[in-house]
Formats: C-alpha cells, sequence, structure tokens
C-alpha cells in the first residue's frame, strides 16, 4: 500500500472481532517496523510489551479497570477490550541520559533538564505510529489509548514492568468491526492555513486566500486543499 493512501485511510478503531487473532507473524512484522523509528542519538529508548493470551489481556484490564471488581464497563472499553492484542508502548528515559553521557554527547551529569522535552516519550510516540500505519497496511484496525496513572503502579505489578519505564500509550491491534466514530472528530481537522506559518509565526507564505478579481476571482495554483473542518467530513 502508498504511504500517502495509508496516511489518509488511518484511523483509530476501537472495536475488534474478538474470534480473529492477528497472527504471531503479523504482530512480529509490526514490531519489526516500529524499531525503524528515529530515536535521539538512535538510544532507542523504547520497549513493547506485547500481550496476547486471553490471560495476559485480562491481567491488564484487570489492573486498568475497575473490571475485576464487577464494575461495568462504558461501551468504550467493551470495545477496546476485544482487542486481541496489546501492545504497551513504553520509553526508558535512562536510555537517553546514559546514551548523551557517552563521549561524542558529552553530557556526563545526566541531568534531565538538559531536554527540551522528553525525547524518550516522542520517540516512543513515534515508534507507536509506525505500529498504526502498519496496522493499516495490514488490513487491521489500531488504537492508540493512554494507561490512566493511578493504575501505572498496578500494571506494573500486574506484567512485572520496571520501574523506570514510563507509560507513553497502548497500541491495540485486530480486525475491527462497525464501531462508533469518537465525537471527538466532529471537532474537524485544523485546515493547514491555521496550523502552518510560513517564514515568521502567523504568516500565510503560499496559502494565504488569494485575492478576488473582478470576474469573481480565478483560484490560484497554490489554493489550499478544501479544508475538511466540515460537519460532512469531520476526519
Ligand atoms: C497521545 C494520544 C492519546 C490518545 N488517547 C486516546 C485514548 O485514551 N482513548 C481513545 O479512545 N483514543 C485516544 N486517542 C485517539 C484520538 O482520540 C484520535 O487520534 C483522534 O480523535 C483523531 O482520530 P483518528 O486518529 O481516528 O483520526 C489518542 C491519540 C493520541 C495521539
Amino acid at each position: 500500500m502508498e504511504l500517502g493512501e495509508a496516511i489518509r485511510r488511518r484511523r483509530m478503531v476501537r472495536r475488534y472481532d474478538p474470534q480473529r487473532r492477528v497472527s504471531e507473524e503479523v504482530v512480529i512484522a509490526a514490531l519489526e517496523r516500529a524499531t525503524r523509528a528515529p530515536s535521539a542519538g538512535f538510544s532507542q529508548g523504547s520497549d513493547f510489551l506485547v500481550l496476547r493470551s486471553a490471560a495476559e489481556r485480562t491481567a491488564f484490564w484487570d489492573a486498568t479497570t475497575d473490571a475485576a471488581a464487577g464494575g461495568q464497563p462504558d461501551s468504550w472499553l467493551q470495545g477496546l477490550m476485544t482487542a486481541p492484542t496489546l501492545v504497551l508502548c513504553l520509553s526508558d528515559p535512562d536510555h537517553y541520559l546514559e546514551r548523551y553521557a557517552e563521549v561524542d554527547k558529552g553530557w556526563t551529569d545526566r541531568d534531565p533538564t538538559r531536554w527540551p522535552v522528553p525525547y524518550w516519550d516522542v520517540d516512543t510516540g513515534m515508534a507507536a505510529m509506525l505500529l498504526l500505519l502498519t496496522a493499516v497496511e495490514d488490513g487491521l484496525g489500531a488504537c492508540f489509548f493512554g494507561v490512566p496513572p493511578d493504575r501505572h503502579t498496578a500494571v506494573r505489578a500486574a506484567l512485572g514492568i520496571p520501574e523506570n519505564r514510563r507509560f507513553v500509550g497502548v497500541v491495540s491491534l485486530g480486525y475491527a468491526v462497525p464501531h462508533q466514530r469518537s465525537p471527538s472528530l466532529r471537532r474537524g481537522r485544523r485546515p493547514l492555513t491555521e496550523v502552518t506559518h510560513w517564514g515568521r509565526f502567523g504568516e500565510p507564505g503560499p496559502l494565504a486566500a488569494p485575492s478576488v478579481g473582478e470576474d469573481g476571482g480565478a483560484r490560484g495554483a497554490h489554493d489550499p486543499a478544501p479544508a475538511d473542518r466540515s460537519p460532512r467530513s469531520p476526519g
């Protein structure tokens, strides 16, 4: 599949066919892709914890929800819980602090405040994106979602995750079944004219609205693609 098509078609899928497992080969190939993600200093401080058996997935859901205590999951959670494969995407700041203490970088104080943004999380997010795009190519549905902070300790205990790993997010994988679109999509996609700045913040550059001529104005070659911020194409 062409990359542009995979990017266009990617959508978060929050309900899966529980009877259709994702083959181990497909999961391994997706993880292989994830390890092609860029990383600061090539630190590669991401770990991927794959949960495939019913027992492994139950351990995760029990630790992150009130399901084990008899709590009723809402429809969002019920949908995600049908995913036959979960990949916990974890970041490891220590990998970066160690890597940047090496002689070519020289930050021997290993001071995390040197980092303008936590690149360990950024890089792990990039790897998760590769999982999401690979899923599209493989005809799978996928969703990236977070682990509530007050559940991190329970998940660590349930799955043996070391204290120094950070929960960046989880990618669920499976074969999609009909599901509700996220209400968030009603927000519409912010148009390119709003989110891009050319040469100086706030400058529209080639995306400036064309001046309308006396004849009503032919639209110029640089017109932006029609913004899809409309109720009919919520993204
Ligand atoms: C960092 C991040 C966290 C997200 N967390 C959740 C989440 O906890 N639950 C969820 O259902 N979707 C989550 N999403 C998915 C977004 O809701 C979704 O990407 C957005 O609505 C756009 O929809 P689309 O990805 O289908 O185009 C998350 C996405 C990102 C990038």
